[in-house]
């Protein structure tokens, strides 16, 4: 059979795919399809478009293909009728819509992942969603990648603070509140999207970065450092979001059925975070580019030390009764 071009396979898509249901959902993020946001994203649409078939149809677009996060939470809030816009945006990208969520990104504020499902599973988290329906956006779940490390390029881990973090740049995701703990830590900060790191490691615009192992295993960043810290300081996870008028507009037998597989999505991405946790580490590990350095408990206090200013600063924007309810949730 004569090979068919991208042209055809694009008409063949819309005539035979997406067309024929009544909702088309674009699910548009920036990560590699092998993550566990790329995985979970992928579940949802199979699921959604087995079930659903014929009602709606759900199409995925990694990498930034279709926008980067803060675009794609622009375009959102503009979309309705028949086809909406899906993501899963870091909690870090959400300051513009809800003040609240920027909890999630304080450093050291969990200890572990068993902490933020504590939050994520308490009704704590509603107050801190609230804000984003105001602005057209209709929050679904929260999505799980890990705890974050730092990488960096140079004659020497980062270890003890601010020593190792002087003068060097790192990329951060668009948060003021990573923005005051890279100042805290020594370093200087520099937001770039994440589709620009690899590029900004590769060309020294900046030095390290922080992320989840399962971003800088799938997306290269340790062939381009010297050093990963395993500082799990802060928290990596995801806001499964869609535009409040394209939902309120479903009809209530195809939303009640979308929550239900989201449900299993939330599920799904737990584990599969908690696999790409274990194994994205060892794969690079064994790749022998970047040495992977653990910190010591006393190293660990003094990053914790030299970044308890950063949820002092950040108190009256998050909310006061807000932190304490979280710290008496979590017993620290
Ligand atoms: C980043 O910008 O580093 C992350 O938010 C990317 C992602 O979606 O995991």
């Amino acid at each position: 059979m004569k090979k068919l071009t991208p042209f055809f396979i694009i008409i063949f898509t819309l005539v035979f795919g997406s067309a024929h249901a009544e909702y088309v959902i674009k699910f548009s993020h920036v990560v590699s399809p092998q993550t566990p946001k790329g995985k979970a994203a992928q579940f949802f649409a199979d699921t959604v478009n087995d079930r659903l078939k014929g009602k709606v149809h759900v199409e995925v677009f990694p990498n930034s293909q279709l926008y980067n996060d803060n675009k794609v939470m622009e375009t959102m809030r503009l979309s309705s009728g028949k086809t909406g816009l899906m993501a899963a945006p870091s909690l870090s990208k959400f300051v513009k819509f809800s003040r609240q969520l920027q909890l999630f990104d304080l450093p050291f504020l969990f200890n572990d992942i068993s902490d933020v499902h504590k939050l994520v599973d308490s009704p704590i988290v509603d107050s801190m969603l609230k804000p984003l329906e105001r602005k057209g956006i209709k929050a679904l779940g929260f999505w799980d990648n890990g705890m974050k490390v730092f990488s960096v390029k140079g004659d020497k881990p980062l270890r003890k603070t601010p020593d190792d973090f002087k003068g060097k740049k790192f990329r951060i995701q668009s948060s003021n509140v990573h923005d005051a703990m890279i100042k805290s830590l020594g370093g200087t900060p520099q937001k770039l999207p994440f589709k620009e790191v690899y590029t900004a490691l590769s060309q020294g615009v900046v030095d390290g970065q922080e992320n989840a192992w399962s971003n800088v295993y799938s997306k290269k960043f340790f062939e381009v450092q010297d050093y990963i810290s395993v500082s799990n300081h802060s928290y990596l996870g995801y806001l499964l979001v869609v535009s409040e008028d394209f939902w309120k507009n479903l009809p209530v037998d195809i939303r009640n059925e979308l929550n239900a597989i989201i449900q299993e999505a939330t599920l799904k991405a737990r584990e599969f975070a908690a696999e790409a946790d274990a194994s994205d580490r060892k794969k690079i590990e064994a790749a022998g580019k970047a040495k992977v350095v653990d910190l010591t408990d006393s190293e660990r206090a003094q990053w914790r030390a030299a970044t308890a200013n950063v949820e002092d600063e950040f108190r009256k924007q998050i909310g006061a009764d807000l932190l304490k309810q979280v710290h008496q949730l979590l017993g620290h």
